[in-house]
């Protein structure tokens, strides 16, 4: 099924909507997946920059974060988000999962998006960030209910804001898993790929499109820099990478 341009919505990042085939499609959920430290927090701050630079309302979710360590990191790439704050559009939330409370997920979710809501004031907004979703976990004892917790906010959030999402899911180093509960990919409409390596020395960032539903996609593998300003910025293909700088993606240099 092809989906029209003007049901895309840009990355901010001209490159990553061209693997995507034109950006990703409104009112669909979207996964950046990576070990820590690899660029998901800084892709997911590009996204909502561009849509406040379009005069969208855009909300942020942190889930292990304080707001002021994120926005401040944003401010060491020049990205003022405060300014926005301050007119109402970019909407920063931090919310939480109390382990305990994982078994009431039912009613839990439905607080969850209860609180994006109030934050909103009901408010029409166009770009959502869930960051990182892999936190929810943290100390719970039963998976089966963050699971299924997870599954209803996603759900809930579709229904109810239609409104284009990006969750952020942290994979433990060395992990060849695509997820943190190997659920977030099922619920995602494309999942993005984000890896670090360690490569003659140098430090690599690669960047890959895995999934992409109802739309053609471009799965080659690339090299990106994050830069002030600019945040990511995708480059050459990875092999071309290699080849030209006669380096050897041999085993053993594979992710850190
Ligand atoms: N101002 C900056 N300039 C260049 N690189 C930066 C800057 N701020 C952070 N980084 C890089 O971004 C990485 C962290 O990105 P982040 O999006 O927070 O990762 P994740 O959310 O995947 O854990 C760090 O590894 C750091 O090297
Ligand atoms: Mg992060």
């Amino acid at each position: 099924m092809a989906v029209d341009a003007d049901a895309r919505l840009s990355t901010g990042n001209p490159k990553l909507d061209k693997m995507l085939g034109g950006g990703f499609i409104r009112g669909r959920t979207y996964l950046v997946t990576g070990e820590t430290g690899v660029g998901k927090t800084i892709l997911s701050l590009q996204f909502l920059l561009n849509g406040l630079t379009h005069n969208e309302t855009c909300v942020y979710v942190t889930i292990d974060e304080r707001i002021e360590g994120v926005l401040r990191g944003a401010e060491s790439l020049g990205w003022n988000f405060w300014a926005y704050m301050e007119t109402g559009r970019f909407i920063p939330l931090e919310l939480r999962l109390y382990a305990a409370e994982a078994r009431k997920y039912g009613k839990e979710s439905r607080a969850f998006v209860d609180a994006i809501f109030n934050a909103t004031r009901g408010r029409r907004f166009t770009r959502l960030v869930l960051d990182p979703v892999s936190a929810l976990a943290q100390g719970a004892k039963d998976e089966f209910y963050v699971r299924e917790y997870l599954r209803e906010i996603i759900t809930m959030i579709e229904e109810r804001f239609g409104v284009t999402t990006l969750m952020t899911t942290d994979i433990p180093t060395g992990s060849k898993r695509m997820s943190r509960f190997m659920l977030e990919e099922f619920l995602a409409s494309g999942v993005i790929v984000l890896g670090v390596r360690q490569l003659g020395g140098t430090l690599v960032r690669t960047i890959y499109v895995r999934k992409m539903r109802w739309s053609s996609m471009d799965s080659t593998m690339y090299v990106f820099n994050i830069e002030p300003e600019r945040g990511i910025v995708i480059g050459e293909p990875f092999d071309e990478f290699i080849k030209n700088r006669n380096l050897s993606a041999v085993p053993g240099t594979g992710v850190v």
